[in-house]
């Protein structure tokens, strides 16, 4: 049977139709980017018995910004706990959506050994933005950083919207219970206009 002219040119607009959507969506990761609006940072080491110095921020000239963490230790850090939370916020009366929330331990996380994937991905995307050790215990007298952090959301999965962002991250002593860095990102995933995305 031979499809009469109009039926086939319907089905190739179809076909065009899918085959376009089809290449958008596995685009579509390129399009979204994190953006910061705010990193700051506080301690409750307020007897400085662990922390000597600190500074947070994000870049100001940037195109785009990126975030920085930095701090100096008067005594080694051997055990310890890092605490991460990831919330997309929402409006009322949604709850907001929690995507990560957990206390691990700080050794393995430093030597990737977390058993968390997200966490073990962001331990080595960080590889490239900080002067972290590999293995405990973070020294004293060394300026520790993150700096310049950006983050490719092509890494992550399932980052298909425009939502804000909130993170938090601590470092936590494991004898005094106390955290003594404690950082805060306001960000938002973001979709990059059309000029942007081709330059
Ligand atoms: C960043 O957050 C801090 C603390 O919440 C606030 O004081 C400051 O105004 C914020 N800065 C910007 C640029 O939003
Ligand atoms: C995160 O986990 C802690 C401990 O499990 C819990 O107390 C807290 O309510 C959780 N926070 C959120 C926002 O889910």
């Amino acid at each position: 049977m031979e499809l009469k002219p109009k039926t086939a040119a319907f089905w190739m607009v179809i076909c065009l139709y899918l085959l376009s959507n089809w290449k958008s969506e596995a685009e579509a990761k390129n399009n979204f980017e994190l953006q910061t609006d705010n990193f700051t940072c506080s301690s409750e080491d307020t007897s400085s018995s662990i922390l000597k110095d600190f500074n947070c921020g994000v870049s100001k000239s940037a195109k785009r910004r990126t975030w920085h963490m930095e701090f100096k230790l008067k005594q080694p850090v051997a055990e310890h706990d890092f605490f991460m939370k990831i919330i997309l916020p929402r409006r009322r009366p949604l709850p907001d959506f929690v995507l990560l929330n957990v206390t691990t331990d700080g050794c393995q996380l430093l030597a990737n050994r977390n058993q968390v994937p997200l966490m073990r991905l962001g331990r080595s995307i960080m590889e490239r933005f900080s002067n972290f050790p590999k293995q405990c215990p973070f020294k004293p007298n060394l300026n520790y950083y993150i700096r310049g952090f950006r983050l490719d959301l092509n890494l992550l999965p399932a980052v298909d919207m425009e939502t804000p962002v909130h993170i938090e991250l601590s470092y936590q002593s494991k004898q005094q219970g106390l955290k003594w860095i404690s950082g805060y990102l306001l960000a938002r995933v973001q979709l990059i206009g059309e000029k942007k995305r081709h330059k």
